[in-house]
């Protein structure tokens, strides 16, 4: 018998410090509006980590209040998957430095780097992990610190991110009849347009500032159609069609394109999860942010059908299914 693996616990974490649209403005002397941001990304405000907060830390702190959730605890975790593009160095990874500050000294872990994607990918590989029997117990972290990779001169990218962490606890279970959990992950990628989305730079390269660049309508123009055709593709190998469908989540980037997405699922506004308008686009965070805020408001019920989609840097793009 086949494990599979159930969402025992989602949990959260944001920076204290919260920057309204005008307040970044000012602080980092920016050429915008709130007008400006508010209607071409929906975004209002975003938190930004301290000086000194870590991508490890913050995941740990989202771990935490996903493991207390269900009622497990650190010892229970055989593996740690962060997805993370902000990562507290090349190595030690983010995921064993997440077991050290929770006290984690069995099992493994290891970071995902698949830019906004991340959170979907770690969500396959744990699962598949689960499925094959080398884990039991996975904490999937998406885990964020955009704040340090922005160049805050350039206003068509300093205004859409924010920092924040997310996390996922799964469990294996080996009931016959159980129906819920992970129903499968669909993940692509296609390097032909790495230079559209990127970080300028890196710990193995020569030059470079270590700065994300992005050609917004460039990517803008892939995400719609790689979004809907993976959801599509999602539903179709589990044999589900749209009106099955209760709660889309998505990867949190712009509110033009969460709203595309509802309405190509035909799915009402309040069955879509917005966080954007107050997290900004915290990149692999968003999704597991944005599944903790919907569980924490009591949206999600035992069995509820769940979309998650993603696009992101590389470019990566993917879905999962998940029954709740
Ligand atoms: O998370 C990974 C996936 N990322 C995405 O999905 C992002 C996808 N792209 C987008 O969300 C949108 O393309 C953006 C929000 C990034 C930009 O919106 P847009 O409608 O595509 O605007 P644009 O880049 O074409 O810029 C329009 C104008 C330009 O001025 P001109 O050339 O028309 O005079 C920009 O210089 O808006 C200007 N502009 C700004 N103005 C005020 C760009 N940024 C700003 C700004 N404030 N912050």
């Amino acid at each position: 018998m086949t494990p599979r693996s159930l969402i025992a616990g989602i949990g959260g974490y944001l920076p204290e410090r919260v920057l309204d649209n005008d307040a970044l403005a000012a602080a980092y002397n920016l050429d915008t509006t709130d007008d400006w941001i508010v209607e071409r990304t929906g975004i209002r405000r975003r938190h930004l980590a301290a000086e000194g907060e870590t991508a490890s830390a913050m995941g740990a702190a989202a771990a935490r209040a996903a493991l207390d959730r269900a009622g497990l605890t650190p010892a229970d975790v055989d593996l740690v998957i962060v997805a993370t593009t902000t990562p507290d160095s090349a190595f030690p990874s983010t995921a064993v430095r997440v077991q050290g500050h929770l006290g984690i000294t069995r099992g493994f872990g290891f970071d995902i780097a698949a830019a906004c994607t991340g959170f979907v990918y770690g969500l396959g590989l744990a699962d598949s992990l689960i499925r094959s029997g080398q884990a039991r117990c996975a904490l999937v972290i998406g885990s964020e610190i955009y704040s340090r990779i922005l160049d805050w001169t350039d206003r068509g990218t300093c205004v859409l991110f924010g920092d924040g962490a997310g996390a996922v606890v799964l469990t294996a279970t080996d009931d016959p009849a159980e129906t819920r959990g992970i129903l499968s992950t669909h993940l692509h990628s296609d390097g032909r347009h790495g230079e559209i989305l990127k970080i300028e730079g890196g710990a193995g390269s020569t030059g470079g500032t270590g700065l994300l660049r992005m050609a917004g309508k460039e990517v803008f123009r892939h995400a719609v159609s790689k979004l809907a055709a993976v959801v599509d593709e999602a539903l179709a190998a589990n044999g589900l069609g749209h009106g099955d469908v209760r709660w889309l989540v998505p990867h949190q980037a712009n509110l033009r394109i969460i709203e595309a997405m509802g309405r190509k699922l035909k799915l009402p506004p309040d069955r879509v999860v917005v966080t954007v308008d107050k997290h900004a686009n915290t990149s692999a965070a968003s999704i597991p942010l944005a599944l903790a805020e919907a569980d924490a408001a009591g949206k999600l019920q035992r069995g509820d059908l769940i979309v998650m989609e993603a696009i992101g840097g590389g470019l990566t793009w993917g879905a999962a299914l998940a029954r709740f």
